[in-house]
């Protein structure tokens, strides 16, 4: 092979809040690990968790414990979760944000001086550790510094095409580009570390930047891992809706969490209209009570503004579609009427800068024009909890790209945490399978040859179709067929579209050069949109129910019958067309002690 080529034990994809928290683990261990990103150190979707990291630290209400949190995130989830990491997860979240402090994170206060929590939708307790509005960011560069303080190598700029075995079937490397040169580089390593975020890029209103098309996600697949819970989708209820070329732009939940409530054109505050059963009795039914709760928990009941995302994503859904919408097809998110300006100049001093330089709107005095957004998908690559191990010898992977964690709906502020928890521990898992590996992983050469060959064929076309039209079309099909309210027939168009896209990607043309071709760039994401999106459409029509992020209108109701598995797709071929084959995956069985602090209502 001629290609610039490394060496190392351990290789991370992916530079958000779990790809640098897995490095700094193996990096402590003594060995040698390298970070690639596509984008640049510091630029992850990891800033868009705006509003904070859900930790049990009981700073603000000493109730507050790992068990309660336990219990909010699997009802959360709709109980679709893996158990097991859920309880990891809301026993480790308070140890990772103490670590962070240490090396430097500088949250906000309370006033005795302990690091400030806010609440956030679906968490019993105010629980989210936050800099502002600007959490993941903070949280990026806390681990950011670390890591180069560290001397960790970090390749940017690099974009992976594809994962690469060696010939026991063992995951050996990768094979990627130079961003810059186009040139190709290949990279050989004991174990791999998939942190590589969403797949948000695939519809058209999304607080995703472009780095979220799903490559991860479609590589494990392609690499022979399982994908579970892919049809569940989050679209967070608050993204702007206008200027137009700022649509889906997240607008942090922390705004709802400060006290902003949410109004149609009519001036209601419609989500006491939209209470499910399940929620009635921790839910307050009249403006009175629920503004008393935010200065005291004890004196009444949450307000409904603060049910999980799905709730309110499809609250707003339907009054938009009754006619009692924004003029640019949202609802409206009102704090300015309800806070001082002061406040949400300190709270919120991000959304406050948002508003007035992309829409000219003063939040301390006007009403957000809002509307939900693709934000984050449940779904991602099966994994162990403990190691984040997938089936596939020396895969590993962690945060949005893994699955299991947050089951049909992740809870706000989660996201940010599950990251520092089972980002540390793919990189625990990966240390120790490193050590326990004998010999020096070699790549299987016809298939980095394969790889890239496969890359340069739209150079070679002498006509064909624009990348950017199959992404626009892509995305707006999904975005009408496989949104947040779905029902058969569409799905069914979904699934012969996606076909379609399959045989127009194949006959794609790039025009121009190698270096800094974002249509090349994007000619190598398409195949990972469309297999991912395959997953998404393949899991929403199985899954004949509405839980969670999948919410079907033909049935419009959760059924036992779709509670004790996931839908788990895999691909024997290991060719981004391959068939994919779906199947049942039975849900871990709960240990008695922890299914019992669900019933307790604990
Ligand atoms: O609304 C937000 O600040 C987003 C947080 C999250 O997705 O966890």
């Amino acid at each position: 092979m001629n290609y610039e080529h490394h060496d190392y034990d351990v290789l991370i994809i992916g530079a958000g809040g779990a790809g640098l928290r897995a490095a700094i683990e193996v990096q402590q261990r003594g060995l040698k690990v390298a970070v690639i990103t596509k984008s640049l150190l510091g630029k992850a979707h990891t800033v868009m968790a705006e509003g904070g990291m859900a930790a049990a630290m009981g700073n603000v209400y000493s109730e507050d414990n790992w068990q309660v949190h336990f219990r909010d995130t699997m009802r959360g989830g709709k109980y679709l979760n893996n158990y097991r990491m859920a309880e990891l997860h809301a026993k480790e979240a308070p140890e990772r944000v103490l670590e962070l402090e240490q090396w430097g994170a500088l949250f906000d206060r309370t006033k005795d001086g302990k690091i400030s929590q806010r609440d956030f939708g679906g968490h019993r307790y105010a629980r989210l550790a936050h800099v502002g509005d600007r959490t993941g960011l903070e949280l990026i560069r806390t681990l950011q510094q670390k890591v180069v303080s560290m001397g960790t190598d970090v390749f940017m700029e690099h974009k992976v095409l594809k994962l690469i075995h060696d010939h026991e079937g063992r995951v050996a490397g990768c094979v990627a580009y130079q961003r810059a040169t186009g040139e190709f580089v290949t990279f050989a390593a004991k174990a791999v570390v998939l942190a590589t975020g969403g797949a948000g890029r695939s519809w058209k209103f999304t607080s995703n930047s472009w780095e979220g098309t799903g490559d991860g996600h479609a590589m494990a697949l392609w690499a022979g891992a399982q994908l579970i819970d892919m049809e569940c989708i989050q679209f967070h209820p608050t993204g702007m809706v206008w200027p137009l070329s700022v649509r889906g732009l997240l607008v942090t939940e922390g705004v709802r969490g400060d006290g902003g409530v949410l109004r149609n054109s009519e001036g209601r505050r419609f989500m006491f209209d939209y209470v499910a059963e399940m929620f009635r009795d921790e839910t307050a039914d009249s403006e009175e009570e629920a503004d008393k709760w935010y200065d005291d928990h004890s004196a009444g009941r949450r307000p409904p503004e603060l049910l999980p995302r799905d709730e309110v994503a499809r609250a707003i859904n339907t009054e938009v579609k009754a006619g009692r919408g924004s003029p640019h097809g949202g609802v409206y998110l009102d704090i300015g009427s309800r806070r001082s300006a002061e406040f949400i100049r300190r709270r919120l001093p991000s959304m406050y800068h948002q508003f007035m330089e992309l829409a000219g709107v003063d939040i301390t005095k006007e009403s957000m024009e809002i509307g939900p957004t693709c934000h984050y998908i449940m779904g991602g690559v099966k994994v162990d909890a403990d190691t984040a191990a997938t089936s596939v010898d020396g895969l590993f992977a962690a945060g949005e790209v893994a699955g299991g964690m947050h089951g049909a709906n992740r809870l706000g502020g989660n996201s940010l945490s599950d990251l520092i928890v089972f980002g540390r521990r793919a990189g625990v898992g990966a240390a120790d399978f490193v050590a326990a590996y004998a010999g020096v992983p070699q790549l299987d050469e016809a298939a980095v040859e394969a790889a890239i060959a496969e890359s340069l064929v739209p150079f070679e076309r002498e006509e064909g179709e624009n990348p950017y039209d199959i992404q626009r079309d892509l995305q707006e099909m999904m975005q009408s067929n496989v949104g947040i309210i779905r029902t058969r027939s569409e799905l069914d168009e979904a699934i012969t579209h996606l076909e379609g896209f399959t045989e127009r990607v194949k006959n794609i043309k790039v025009k121009g050069g190698r270096a800094y071709n974002p249509g090349w760039n994007l000619a190598t994401d398409l195949p990972a949109m469309i297999s991912v999106s395959k997953c998404v459409a393949r899991g929403a029509i199985l899954r004949e129910e509405s839980r969670g992020g999948h919410t079907r209108e033909d049935f419009p109701q959760a059924s036992p019958d779709f509670a004790t598995f996931n839908f788990a797709h895999s691909t024997h071929g290991g060719s981004w067309d391959s068939e994919i084959v779906t199947e049942r995956s039975a849900l871990l069985e709960m240990p008695v002690e922890l299914k019992a602090l669900l019933e307790e209502g604990h």
